[in-house]
């Protein structure tokens, strides 16, 4: 089922990824649902190492297996009723280009560094179409000009460490799309851009998105880039979505403590209200979880029974909006809030 009013193109559904380590299990991503409407951009936000990552590469089929361990199920539009968990690897690359592809944060390493830019172009294309080698190159030089590269016919003969690290991820999105993938997955996209760059590939990634009429999973960090991007937000904590919903509910009237805690302490807000604290604590280690909500150790309204018992997502509004915490009717009024000491903010 969707929760969107466009049909899913993917479909999440408990999913979990355990990864085993010399500490322990790690929880990686621990019982995570949502869909990705047609045409639709959903974005995931949470502090680093909340599991962002790892949900990407669980779809796409990258988390290396053992350590990691994938339970739940994931299913995409035109790919029949299968699992893409119980997907072979071979079947995996067809899946991965043609139904979806990801582009991620540090282009370079993603990049063959002894190959040029060209020649890698060219192989993505080959992993799609069966076309003569002057035809793939064509092709080729349309993606380079189609995402923005000048004089690709020059550029093509030239070596990753050639181009900037924002020419370089106009590559890997040209490789990305060159089999015409459904879904994108963008794991920080610009994160290792300089700002003006970083706004360049964001526009470029959503006139694509438009132009191909392509779904899109948007991991970030910046709240500002998830409010101009994205139509629904997933927020993690410690493995898990904590809130959901369209972004501008989520923006304008978050209900989990931790996704208001978040906003309020963006350095833009100028608001002075009991909020507007930075997020005391770190997230728990993802070995050894307590029980309870994962968040109510850093919770100013964390109640006994959140620390023993923990809830599913709950309805906080209309539209799909779910949170999850037991008090999320009570998050928006201020004198829930209890005062700030400022001694430990
Ligand atoms: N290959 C791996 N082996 C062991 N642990 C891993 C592996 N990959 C990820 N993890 C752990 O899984 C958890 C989730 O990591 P993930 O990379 O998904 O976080 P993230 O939300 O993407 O963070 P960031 O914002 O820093 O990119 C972290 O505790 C991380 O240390
Ligand atoms: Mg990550």
């Amino acid at each position: 089922m969707t929760d969107s009013a466009a049909p899913a193109v993917l479909e999440v559904e408990d999913l979990r990824t355990y990864i085993a380590t010399d500490a322990g299990v790690v929880r990686a991503v621990d019982g995570v649902s949502f869909t990705v409407g047609e045409r639709e951009i959903l974005g995931l936000v949470g502090e680093s190492g909340c599991g962002k990552s790892v949900t990407c590469r669980t779809i796409a089929g990258l988390m290396p297996s053992p350590p990691a361990r994938s339970t739940g199920s994931v299913r995409l539009a035109g790919y029949g009723e299968r699992n893409l968990l119980d997907l072979s690897t071979s079947e995996l690359q067809r899946l991965r280009g043609e139904h979806l592809s990801m582009v991620f944060q540090d282009p370079m390493s993603a990049l063959n560094p002894v190959m040029r830019v060209g020649a890698q172009i060219e192989e993505a294309v080959a992993a799609h179409e069966k076309l003569s080698g002057r035809a793939r190159r064509t092709r080729a030089i349309e993606l380079m000009e189609r995402v923005g590269i000048p004089v690709p016919e020059r550029r093509m003969r030239d070596y990753p460490h050639q181009f900037s690290g924002g020419m370089r991820q106009r590559v890997l999105i040209a490789m990305a799309i060159a089999g015409r993938p459904k879904l994108l997955l963008a794991d920080e996209p610009t994160t290792a851009l300089d700002v003006l760059i970083q706004d360049q590939i964001l526009s470029l990634l959503l006139e694509l998105q438009r132009d191909f009429g392509m779904s899109m999973i948007l991991v970030s960090h910046d709240l500002g880039v998830i409010g101009e991007m994205c139509d629904r937000v997933a927020v993690m904590y410690a493995g898990e979505i904590v809130e959901l919903s369209d972004t501008a509910t989520l923006l304008g009237g978050p209900r989990h403590p931790y996704t208001i805690s978040l906003l309020r302490s963006l350095p833009d807000v100028t608001s002075q209200s009991r909020y507007l604290r930075s997020i005391g604590g770190a997230p728990p280690a993802l070995v050894d979880l307590p029980g309870g909500c994962r968040f109510a150790p850093r919770c100013p309204l964390a109640l006994d029974r959140c620390r023993e018992w923990d809830t599913e997502l709950l309805e906080a509004g209309a539209g799909g909006h779910t949170a999850r915490c037991w008090r999320h009717e009570e998050t928006r009024r201020e004198d829930a809030w209890p005062e700030p000491s400022y001694e430990s903010a």
